[in-house]
């Protein structure tokens, strides 16, 4: 991979305008490996539960699975066979039902939506057919920019693992029998002896990326930004110092509160994370299906924006901001270049980051010490999803690509930014340029945050 030094091959607005110096045969394998493990995950995820389960809507904040299931195979329909290949559409009747601007998510389950098997069939025929496509692809410079570097192959195995943590979250919300198990992460080495926090020094940094293949089109183009001096927590806040949060009344003194984030609490009678509950004097919590106590050391997981916002305030800090959170994560002072990730330029490996649905839960705090940054932070990628003080909004120079539905339509004051990946987000859809958002009031989503101080 190259790095942001090699903006040459780059137009103006952050995209390839060749290969970007990737081997076509490269491409090709890691489009198809990026697609397989998707692939298999999706299996895993609608195969662990019935029929009845797959159609049901557990949550009004969700999709019934058999719709992601469907749509995932819908928009590998649209932009592998359509858009890439030339193909006539297979079922133009049911593009309707899998536009996620046309029903909201509330709205799904009383739509003609295809049934279980005809879902699967569905999918894997498409699956198919893109397959032929991608073998088929040049994958080289001089194409029409969708094909350029393999970026529409790479973008659908991004969409497909967006859709897996999406439909973990519906394992998260629904209740029942347990259907999904994993082993438990690493445990820290070296906890006992980490730093609270770390000094990351004043000075300009490169914020996102023109270079990156497969990067989607708001973490583009790379640009320079300055950055003040700060304090960023070494790790994620853990379950334990947010219960100190809660024991001190967090949840009831409006002092801490943005004004909507007091509105929500009096309004939802919030108390603590969602799926926490108190009992006999202990905090349990529900994780995919179990009932455990909850764990003093690991990251705080399911807390809306407007919680970390006022943790931060009650702590006498701050959320940081998406620029700081960035810098914190890629920049290396020996070099003065940024990083594709914490540790360097090579995709993560499973003793760098808790990513990939491997674990069901993050690790406990300080646990990664080979995934840690050039500023001393740890567990930036993976673990949780970190909240970020910042709005989301366009880069300098951004461009929609290749629709506007992905980023555009969302960017402006009502989505905050998340950082970093969480446990449930694959590889492919995770990298130090990475943005997410979602609204100040979620936290069905596998958020948790750190906080920062200026210097
Ligand atoms: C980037 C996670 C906010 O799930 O709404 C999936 C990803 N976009 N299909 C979402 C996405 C279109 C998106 N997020
Ligand atoms: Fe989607």
């Amino acid at each position: 991979m190259t790095d942001d030094r090699d903006l040459s091959a780059t137009a103006a607005d952050g995209f390839p305008t060749g290969s970007g110096g990737h081997d076509p045969e490269v491409l090709r394998q890691r489009a198809l490996d990026a697609l397989l493990t998707a692939r298999a995950r999706t299996a895993t995820l609608t195969d662990s539960v019935d029929e009845g389960e797959l159609t049901a809507q557990h949550s009004p904040l969700m999709s019934p699975l058999v719709w992601d299931l469907a749509h995932i195979g819908n928009q590998e329909e649209q932009w592998l066979l359509r858009a890439v290949g030339g193909r006539e559409a297979l079922r133009p009747e049911i593009d309707g039902l899998y536009d996620a601007f046309e029903h909201p998510r509330s709205a799904r389950p009383s739509l003609p939506l295809l049934a279980p098997a005809e879902a699967r069939t569905y999918a894997s025929d498409v699956r198919g057919r893109a397959l032929d496509i991608l073998e088929a692809a040049p994958l080289h410079g001089g194409g029409r920019p969708l094909e350029r570097a393999g970026f529409a192959f790479g973008m659908i195995a991004q969409h497909e693992q967006q859709h897996d943590e999406t439909m973990l979250i519906t394992h998260q919300l629904r209740t029942g029998p347990v259907a999904l198990t994993a082993p438990a992460p690493p445990e820290p080495t070296d906890s006992g002896t980490l730093p609270a926090e770390v000094l990351v020094p004043e000075g300009p940094f490169t914020m996102g990326t023109s270079a990156e293949p497969w990067a989607l089109d708001n973490e583009r183009p790379a640009h320079r930004r300055e950055v003040a001096a700060f304090h960023l927590d070494t790790a994620p806040v853990t379950c334990g110092a947010y219960q100190r949060f809660i024991a001190d009344g967090g949840y009831t003194d409006p002092r801490w509160w943005a004004p909507e984030g007091w509105d929500m609490v009096r309004e939802h009678d919030l108390s603590a994370p969602l799926f926490w509950h108190r009992d006999a004097g202990q905090w349990l919590r529900r994780r995919f299906g179990v009932t455990e106590p909850v764990p003093e050391d690991e990251p705080v997981l399911h807390v809306s924006w407007y919680e970390a916002d006022a943790y931060a305030r009650w702590a006498g800090r701050r959320l940081p901001t998406e620029a700081e959170w960035e810098k914190a994560a890629r920049h290396d002072p020996a070099t003065g270049r940024s990083l594709r990730y914490p540790w360097g330029d090579a995709d993560p490996t499973p003793e760098q980051a808790n990513l990939g649905q491997r674990h069901l839960r993050p690790a406990r705090a300080g646990a990664y010490p080979a995934g840690r940054a050039p500023s001393g932070a740890g567990q930036l990628i993976g673990d949780v999803w970190e909240w970020t003080s910042s709005d989301f909004l366009p880069y300098p120079g951004f461009v929609a690509f290749p629709y506007r539905e992905y980023s555009d339509v969302f960017f402006g004051p009502g989505h905050k930014v998340l950082r970093g990946g969480s446990f449930a987000v694959d590889q492919v859809a995770c990298r130090g340029t990475f943005r997410n958002w979602d609204l100040p009031v979620r936290r069905q989503i596998f958020s948790g945050f750190r906080t920062a101080r200026d210097a």
